[in-house]
């Protein structure tokens, strides 16, 4: 992965053994925040895009626990697209990233960690304010 700002991928540690795996999430220890919110996506048509937006002080760790989808990220200087397709990895999307979802797989479930509760003034849903709102900070 390129170096996409507040952007990271996790190696997710399994523990395995005759009966199956099974990974858990401690915060901070294992992600760099606190999860006050969970929420997961799934049953998405392979043919739409979700996302388009920025967040200006929610992180979160996007986790494809089932299935595949592709992530696009931007922070206003570099994008690059991230394939989402093992349950053993996670994603950190930090604050001030556009990001959008696309390619799910029929069987998807995308888990997100966030560290805020929903909170629509948090958002930022236009692109060109994104740009605004960086070039602002
Ligand atoms: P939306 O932001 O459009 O989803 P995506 O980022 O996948 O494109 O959210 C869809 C709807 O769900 C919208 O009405 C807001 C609501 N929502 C909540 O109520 N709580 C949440 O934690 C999230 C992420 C969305």
């Amino acid at each position: 992965m390129k170096t996409i700002k507040n952007c990271k991928l996790l190696n997710l540690h399994e523990i395995g053994d005759y009966r199956g795996k099974l990974i858990a999430l401690e915060e901070i220890k294992d992600y760099p925040f606190k999860a006050k919110r969970i929420y997961y996506i799934y049953g998405c048509e392979n043919n739409i895009r979700r996302g388009y937006h920025s967040h200006k002080r929610t992180d979160q760790l996007l986790i494809c626990v089932n299935g595949s989808c592709k992530i696009y990220l931007d922070d206003g200087m570099n994008k690059e697209d991230v394939l989402l397709d093992n349950k053993s990895i996670g994603l950190i999307v930090g604050r001030d990233v556009w990001h959008e979802m696309y390619d799910f797989s029929k069987d998807c479930v995308l888990l997100v960690l966030a560290s805020e509760l929903y909170n629509e003034s948090d958002y930022i849903r236009n692109y060109e304010d994104f740009l605004k709102y960086l070039r602002n900070k």
